[in-house]
């Protein structure tokens, strides 16, 4: 018989499996076999195909694969849902948020258990971490909606969202969609993942029973190609989604041009650094939940190892130890670290990735122990001696194995965590504050976590940098993915205000012209033709290299100018500028672009009755108000250039979570074509003042303002390359920025079809963009200026520091 002492050494013990029963019943009330959740009722089951459970290859149900018809569906009844929805407001949505999050708690057991049976992932986690996070995410966002009046005025509801979510949290990425886009007033058409549509479907049933009126939340099964339906219907205003780099690449092209709004939460391959001074028996527990929580199928697991030279052999030989007790099982087993990998197609993708791996010369661990032979099981994974350029260094694997990586120095560290093309997340081991708050910054992810790892909450954004998408979920930031602007000209009037408004600037032009006539003008009588202004590019003035200039000619017809005609090479210079700078500026403090930008506004008033009459003769405007706003509006940015401040977030851990506001880098700017200058001034402003370069390409029609104002910015010591401006065919110039894979941001203010092009074009590195083809009243300063810019001009980097012994 095994005695009490031998079970302390060695902790083995009996199965302890959660009962199923609850979850088997809800299963068989409905036979099995499950239509969509459409307008608060059950559609007929259709298309039906099976869903397994990972662990023992049963199939446990099936599920509807939704058509075209059915999307339409579904995006009708969230329409028909969208006035009343909005109308009830946000005390009366917060209601519904609070009862949701309550139902949730109530059936905890019943969705822990569903979800390990539908994913494979252990009931320990589905029980203690999914479900928990589930019900809290409704309970802020319930926090949310009672807020938004106060919070967000001057935003409405997005309107439909439509969204898509992977396999592997399946109710908690339904959460993190649903609960804002239902805070904000929108109403849903989901589409949970093909693996896993399970706990969505017993969510809907759940949320019918709660009251939440039929349509605002319509769930539609099925694979891609249902996925790819909702992104394509009219009807839907917003898209959201997570899940692959490569999917997420398909709905940016898919989407561009539409003007659907969009939001992004793709692949990782996060660092996990360990620097010498960390205390290394915690690392190890850190390293089992960036990489072994649910199997390693997170999009941020700390997925690379980089471990500083001098303890990577003991920090090795201390995780293998600790790899050999991890227990893998049955997921419904309560001593189960680790349960089944989602399917078997998953399974086959990490087995050639692993293969890989071995061929490129990488060394592979795994324990002694035998793991299940059947069901989809994969055992916790060691490499070491990676190449940093290897394919397990580089591709998501998405599963329980970790590659390790060793590094010298701090900069070292960096240089290697940023050696990826996405932006998730990193975790930072040092005892030392000082050192880990001095890497954090530098790490390109949206996410950063000292000494700790895995750690979220409703409170604190999520989401990424670089390929790893746009947008942010959860927090404040995370709200504003689900609302739009209240326009000074609302939404339908822009297109009758645009057409009034050119009919209105012709006979505002004639009137210009003759007042120029009438002013005391020194340029009276001179020609016109007087020179040729050139790029500025890297602080100074430089010629097109295609040796082309273009005329310009003024309201009246009369040829005012020429500029150069910019092409790919020049643009190329120019975000080789801008790179240059970028370090730098960013780092520069507040106050010292806030003096900047107000030397620039100084000079620009300088130069007012030049500039003016330079814009009134170009656009037959009122040019002495356009340069007076422009010089409001510089003013404005150098008021916010030491005061867009981050947040501290309200997270239940003994630590804070800091969400800082941090710079893009370069950002691409194509102007506006009206107000030639305060365009150019109202977007290169804001994105400067919080520390991006920019390559600006200025109003085709009316470039001679942005080269005037260069010469405005030669002697307002703005650093060589934080402002760059390229003149030219303005579409081109923007589809050639938007293909740059150096180019971090992109923004285009223009035709519907430029737009497009922009969008398609940036798909390339995912870079975020910021497109509008309705016009936009840029002398309102309710439209022209303020912190949605800025908003648009930073990402949210939320860096998680728990202290306490
Ligand atoms: P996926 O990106 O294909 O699937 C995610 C969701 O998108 C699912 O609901 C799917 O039905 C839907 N979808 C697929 N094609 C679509 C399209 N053309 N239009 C609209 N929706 C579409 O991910 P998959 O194939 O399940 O996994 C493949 C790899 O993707 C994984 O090995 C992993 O590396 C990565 N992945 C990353 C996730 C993350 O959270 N970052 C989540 C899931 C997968």
């Amino acid at each position: 018989m095994t005695s009490v002492r031998e079970i302390f050494d060695t902790m083995e013990y009996g199965p302890a499996p959660e009962g199923d029963a609850a979850a088997r019943d809800w299963l068989a009330k409905h036979d099995t076999r499950f239509g969509h959740f459409i307008a608060g009722g059950w559609t007929k089951p259709a298309g039906l195909f099976d869903v397994g459970n990972p662990a023992t290859g049963a199939r446990i149900a099936q599920v509807s694969q939704g058509t075209k018809k059915d999307v339409d569906a579904a995006v009708r009844a969230a329409r028909k849902a969208l006035p009343a929805w909005e109308a009830l407001g946000g005390h009366g949505r917060a209601r519904y948020l609070y009862a949701l999050a309550r139902t949730v708690q109530r059936n905890a057991r019943l969705l822990a258990v569903l979800e390990s049976m539908d994913n494979g992932k252990s009931i320990r986690e589905t029980r203690d971490i999914d479900v928990p996070l589930v019900a809290r995410h409704f309970y802020h966002h319930a926090g949310w909606a009672q807020l938004l009046d106060s919070e967000f005025s001057g935003y409405h509801a997005a309107g439909v969202v439509g969204q898509i979510i992977p396999w592997n949290f399946p109710l908690l990425m339904l959460a993190w969609k649903v609960a804002p886009a239902l805070a904000a007033g929108c109403t849903i058409v989901i589409k949970p993942a093909e693996f896993t549509p399970l706990t969505a479907l017993l969510f809907a049933e759940l949320a019918d029973a709660a009251g939440l009126p039929p349509g605002v939340l319509n769930i539609v099964t099925g694979d891609g190609e249902t996925g790819a339906a909702i992104v394509a219907n009219d009807g839907v205003d917003k898209v959201a989604f997570t899940g692959s780099t490569e999917v997420g690449r398909i709905i940016r092209k898919a989407t561009a041009g539409s003007g659907k709004k969009l939001s992004l939460e793709l692949g990782g391959k996060s660092p996990f650094i360990v620097f010498e001074d960390a205390d290394l028996d915690s690392v190890v527990e850190g390293v089992v939940d960036a990489i072994w929580f649910n199997q390693g199928q997170v999009c941020c697991a700390g997925s690379r190892l980089l471990v500083q030279e001098g303890v990577s052999e003991r920090l090795i030989a201390k995780l293998r130890a600790r790899m050999e007790t991890l227990r893998l099982g049955s997921p419904l087993d309560k001593a189960v670290d680790m349960g089944a990998i989602v399917a078997p197609v998953q399974l086959e993708r990490i087995r050639s990735l692993v293969a890989a791996g071995t061929a490129e010369g990488a060394e592979m661990w795994q324990p002694s122990w035998a793991c299940p032979k059947e069901g989809c099981f994969y055992p916790p994974t060691l490499f070491t001696n990676v190449q940093p350029s290897s394919t397990i260094a580089q591709v998501e694997i998405f599963g329980p194995v970790l590659v390790t990586m060793t590094f010298r120095t701090p900069s070292e560290a960096v240089a290697l965590a940023n050696n990826t093309p996405y932006g998730l997340a990193a975790s930072v081991w040092s005892e030392s504050i000082n050192l880990a708050l001095d890497v954090a910054p530098k790490i390109k992810a949206g996410v950063v976590w000292i000494n700790s790892t895995n750690l979220f909450d409703a409170a604190a954004g999520f989401g990424g940098y670089r390929e790893s998408g746009f947008g942010r979920e959860g927090g404040r930031e995370g709200m504003w993915e689900y609302l739009s602007p209240d326009r000074a000209t609302p939404a339908r009037e822009h297109g009758r205000a645009a057409r009034t408004a050119s009919k209105s600037a012709r006979s505002a032009q004639a009137r210009a012209v003759r007042r120029a006539a009438e002013l005391d003008d020194p340029d009276r009588g001179a020609p016109l033709v007087d020179r040729t202004p050139k790029l500025f590019v890297g602080g100074k003035q430089v010629r097109p290299d295609s040796g082309y200039s273009i005329r310009i000619a003024g309201a009246d017809g009369r040829v005012l100018g020429e500029v150069g005609e910019g092409n790919r090479k020049d643009l190329r210079n120019a975000v080789e500028a801008a790179h240059a700078a970028s370090g730098s500026w960013s780092k520069a403090t507040g106050h010292n672009r806030a003096q900047i930008l107000y030397y620039i506004a100084e000079n620009l008033a300088a130069r007012a009755d030049e500039l003016g009459r330079r814009i009134s003769a170009l656009t037959g405007g009122d040019g002495a108000a356009e340069v007076e706003a422009s010089v409001r509006r510089l003013f404005t940015y150098g008021a916010w250039a030491d005061k867009y401040d981050g947040q501290v977030h309200q997270v239940p851990l003994r630590g804070v979570a800091l969400a800082m506001n941090e710079p893009l880098g370069v950002i691409g700017i194509a102007c506006p074509d009206e107000h030639p200058l305060l365009g150019l001034v109202s977007l290169v402003a804001p994105a400067i003042c919080v520390g991006n370069s920019v390559v600006a390409i200025p109003s085709e029609r009316a470039p001679l303002a942005a080269t005037d104002f260069y010469q405005v910015l030669e002697t307002s010591d703005v650093p060589a390359g934080v402002i760059n401006i390229v003149t030219g065919a303005k579409d081109t110039l923007a589809k050639t920025l938007a293909e740059h894979d150096d180019v971090d941001a992109m923004w285009y203010f223009g035709s519907r079809d430029g737009v497009k092009a922009v969008e398609l074009a940036s798909a390339g590195n995912m870079k975020r963009t910021w497109c509008e083809f309705a016009p936009r009243a840029w002398s309102d300063t309710r439209e022209g200026e303020g912190r949605p810019f800025l908003r648009e001009a930073t990402q949210v980097k939320n860096i998680w520091i728990p202290y306490g012994e």
